[in-house]
């Protein structure tokens, strides 16, 4: 929703590409964003609080909105807003987002199989569900039935991760019936999300994954606000349709109040491969869609995952794919290692503080 809103003098650009939402806090059923605004006032800044109000009214009526403005060289001095505190995360190396620009392209499939594949690797890692309107790890790791342990700490509530094929997890799914997710928006499903990354003891971690919420709404905007992300992997499909969803989920992450790395890009289903012909190839979606789409982004192809049969099946017996030594389990692995290669050059070349 606050993609919607534009700013008339800036060519009708919105104010989250123009870098101008410097926070979006949620609590209980209000929300408060903050834009940011250069030096000068902007003439235009009470026409953009309005605007701003409206489009989060719109999307979730009967939400509270407060919209505060702060000039950008305070903006860049304030950390960020962080109602839960980051202390559960201190022990955690690196915290990578895995997005899509839209829901079905397999990223949840490719995030739980990416934490097997890591675990496989020898890393300690962890994955946080964060899509809190279809969370699908309980499922696809088959701990359905479980029910994460939480406790006090002093004034603290703090949740338990459930561990399995060597793997921490969390997911909103542990809480929540599928049907009550559903209805969760805005501010609520923004709180919920964060609880299921900054409540949660997470003790020691090379990797903790976070699967995103598909799309690119105020969610992740509040979500990478809060969350000290070291990067983003984005997964898509191969189709030329893709295209304008993989460069809303690019445009989220280089925004200028954002400038999160993108490690690459995963090309999902992106041939078809027959358990009868293991050898053979069906560019069902075309060929190089995501490697042309990864040129013109500027980002690295990190991996290519076929679409074979065993890999929805091992997601809805529990079993992920990533574990077998089968091609498509070891794609996976593959794809691990290229994502942990490309994670420890970026640390290499980031700048020493
Ligand atoms: N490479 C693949 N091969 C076969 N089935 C796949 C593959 N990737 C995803 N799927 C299936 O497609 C469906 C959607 O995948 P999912 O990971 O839930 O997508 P998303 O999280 O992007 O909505 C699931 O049933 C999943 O098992
Ligand atoms: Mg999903």
């Amino acid at each position: 929703m606050l993609f919607d809103v534009q700013h008339p003098a800036k060519g009708d650009r919105n104010i989250v590409e123009l870098g101008m939402v410097d926070k979006v806090e949620c609590d209980g059923n209000k929300v408060t964003v903050t834009l940011a605004f250069p030096k000068h006032r902007d003439p235009l800044a009470e026409y953009l609080i309005g605007s701003t109000k409206a489009a989060i009214i719109r999307h979730s009526p009967g939400t509270e909105v407060e919209v505060r403005t702060v000039i950008r060289e305070e903006a860049k001095k304030k950390p960020a807003g962080l109602n839960l505190g980051t202390e559960e995360l201190s022990q955690v190396r690196h915290i990578i987002g895995v997005a899509s620009g839209k829901g079905g392209v397999g990223k949840s499939t490719v995030a739980v199989n990416l934490a097997v594949a890591l675990a496989r690797l020898g890393y300690k890692v962890g994955l946080a569900d964060a899509d809190v309107y279809g969370p699908s790890v309980p499922k696809m790791t088959g701990t359905e039935t479980e029910t994460p342990q939480a406790f006090l700490d002093g004034e603290k509530e703090v949740i338990m991760p459930l561990e399995k094929y060597g793997v921490k997890w969390m997911s909103i799914g542990y809480f929540a019936k599928p049907e009550q997710a559903l209805i969760w928006r805005g501010p609520m499903a923004c709180n919920a999300l964060k609880q299921m990354i900054l409540q949660v003891r997470w003790g020691e971690l090379d990797f903790l994954l976070i699967d995103m919420p598909p799309g690119t709404g105020d969610i992740h905007i509040s979500l990478v606000h809060d969350i000290p992300l070291t990067g983003a992997v984005i997964v898509t499909t191969p189709q030329a349709v893709a295209l304008a969803d993989v460069e809303k989920g690019v445009n989220m992450f280089r925004n200028e109040s954002i400038r999160k790395p993108i490690f690459g890009l995963v090309e999902n289903m992106a041939w078809f491969t027959p358990a009868e012909l293991p050898e053979n190839r069906y560019y069902i979606f075309g060929k190089n869609g995501g490697a042309e789409m990864a040129a013109r982004y500027g980002i690295p192809l990190l991996g290519q995952i076929p679409i074979v049969q065993s890999i929805r099946e091992c997601g809805d017996e529990g079993e992920p794919a990533a574990l077998s030594d089968r091609p498509d389990g070891l794609a996976f692995v593959q794809l691990a290692g290229k994502l942990a290669d490309a994670v420890s050059s970026s640390e290499d070349s980031a700048p020493k503080e």
